[in-house]
């Protein structure tokens, strides 16, 4: 019988399609996928540490572990991603919970695959955790678990350093893929796979290629060259930074039909004050132009951001702002985190935290706000006509149909919206 792998995967989408990567490496050397973690011979934990209510969990969930390592001493646990990048966890891990197998950083990765037989076959434990980013790997085997959606990196690392995030201290410098490799794999996994949404991932997908130090290659340009592939499929991305999407993208989105139409762009607070502090490069003035500036050029465009309360300093009047802000950008969706103090970061070390019970008040009260925009916003589309797969708009609103039987399937469709309800849309196949 075929031994088994479960893998936990926390954090961003980042990690999702690592974790594909993961599985792509266990596939090869003949492992199944298990259904359950009780059933698997290789437990990983795919880790995240954006806030400390992530490690926390995670912890709880590698402890958790303990009796099943003691019934099966032959399984193997694992831990990799940014969490176990940061300095000091993997002593952490080896004094709290000695019976880890395997602890790896994001910038070594790729030698996953050695550690494990490493272990396995001489069964001493590997600890390896690296300091620096490495140049980008090609070629790693990929088992991809999501259906019509595939995960495409495009770049990787972050160079903001926004002072509350501690991403840039996990992921390292920005680097890019090439755009010929990005390229070969965006066709062949429309061309031989027949995925229909391909989703371009990197931490600040618009500063992609600023790395090369030539200008014949930038975000635009790539999703201009993406689009000249064959075939029916739309391109999504995530994330774009406020202050590095260009005019120029904003008209390749609009020009394009193979580009969602639906952008997220996080703008964290709507105070400038706040964002100043935050290291953000922009004001709340310039996010609201630029929101202005996309409406005007893109048809049909939705919105979704994130939303950061309670950073250090933050007032009643900073906070008023981001709610002005909210309300005036219709987001159809957003997000909304408190902050939380991670190490190493400059946030970590200002005055004037906000009290926890503030940072509550007001995330409920970014969500209540959140919730009527998305409400009127979905009533904004009715008699408009939106782009529906699967039964879904590119926002991931449920459409239901007015006629009988399904739309085509693993098709696009036209949807004229006739009738709004709080969960759907409800139209007619134009
Ligand atoms: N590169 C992306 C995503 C970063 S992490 C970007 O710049 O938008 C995703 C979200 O987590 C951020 O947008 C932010 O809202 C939130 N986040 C980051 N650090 C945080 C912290 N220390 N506490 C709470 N939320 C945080
Ligand atoms: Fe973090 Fe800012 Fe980089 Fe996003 S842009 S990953 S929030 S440092
Ligand atoms: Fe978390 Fe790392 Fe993503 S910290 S949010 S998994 S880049």
């Amino acid at each position: 019988m075929n031994k088994k792998y479960f893998i936990n995967t926390y954090g961003c989408q980042m990690n999702v399609h690592e974790s594909e990567k993961l599985a792509g490496v266990l596939k090869n050397l003949g492992y199944e996928e298990a259904l359950a973690e009780s059933e698997a011979d290789v437990i990983i934990f795919n880790t995240c540490c954006i806030r400390e209510g992530a490690e926390q969990r995670i912890f709880g969930n590698i402890g958790a572990l303990k009796k099943q390592k003691q019934q099966n001493p032959n399984l193997i646990v694992a831990v990799c991603g940014c969490m176990s990048q940061q300095k000091g966890i993997a002593d952490t891990i080896k004094a709290k919970f000695p019976f880890v197998n395997v602890v790896l950083g994001t910038h070594n990765i790729h030698k996953f695959e050695e550690y494990l037989l490493n272990n396995i076959n001489s069964h001493k434990k590997v600890y390896d955790v690296w300091d620096k980013e490495q140049q980008i790997v090609e070629n790693s085997p990929i088992y991809r678990t999501s259906k019509n959606n595939a995960w495409v990196n495009i770049n990787y690392g972050c160079n903001n350093f926004c002072t509350y995030c501690i991403v840039p201290y996990v992921r390292g410098r920005e680097r890019s893929r090439k755009p010929e490799d990005i390229i070969a794999e965006v066709t062949e996994l429309v061309n031989s796979k027949n995925y229909k949404t391909i989703t371009l991932l990197g931490q600040n997908v618009n500063s992609y290629g600023s790395d090369f130090g030539a200008d014949n290659i930038n975000f635009a340009k790539l999703l201009q060259e993406l689009c000249r592939i064959e075939g029916d499929f739309r391109l999504r991305f995530l994330t774009s930074h406020p202050k590095d999407l260009s005019d120029e993208v904003i008209d390749v989105i609009a020009n394009n039909y193979k580009i969602s139409k639906n952008i997220h762009l996080p703008v964290q607070s709507g105070s400038t004050n706040i964002l100043k502090s935050m290291n953000r490069s922009y004001t709340a003035e310039h996010y609201i132009k630029l929101v202005d500036k996309i409406r005007a050029k893109i048809k049909n465009v939705t919105l979704t951001t994130d939303i950061l309360v309670g950073f250090p300093g933050e007032t009643d009047k900073d906070f008023e702002n981001t709610i002005n802000l909210i309300k005036y950008c219709k987001f159809i969706n957003l997000y909304a985190f408190m902050f939380s103090k991670r190490k190493g970061t400059p946030a970590e070390k200002m005055d004037n935290q906000v009290p926890a019970e503030i940072k509550r008040k007001r995330v409920n009260e970014v969500l209540a706000a959140a919730k009527q925009i998305s409400k009127n916003a979905n009533e904004e589309f009715l008699g408009k006509t939106v782009e529906v797969f699967d039964s879904h708009t590119d926002w991931g609103k449920l459409v239901e149909f007015e006629e009988w039987g399904a739309p085509p399937a693993n098709s696009f469709v036209n949807v004229q919206i006739t009738k709004v309800t709080a969960k759907k849309l409800i139209g007619k196949i134009t």
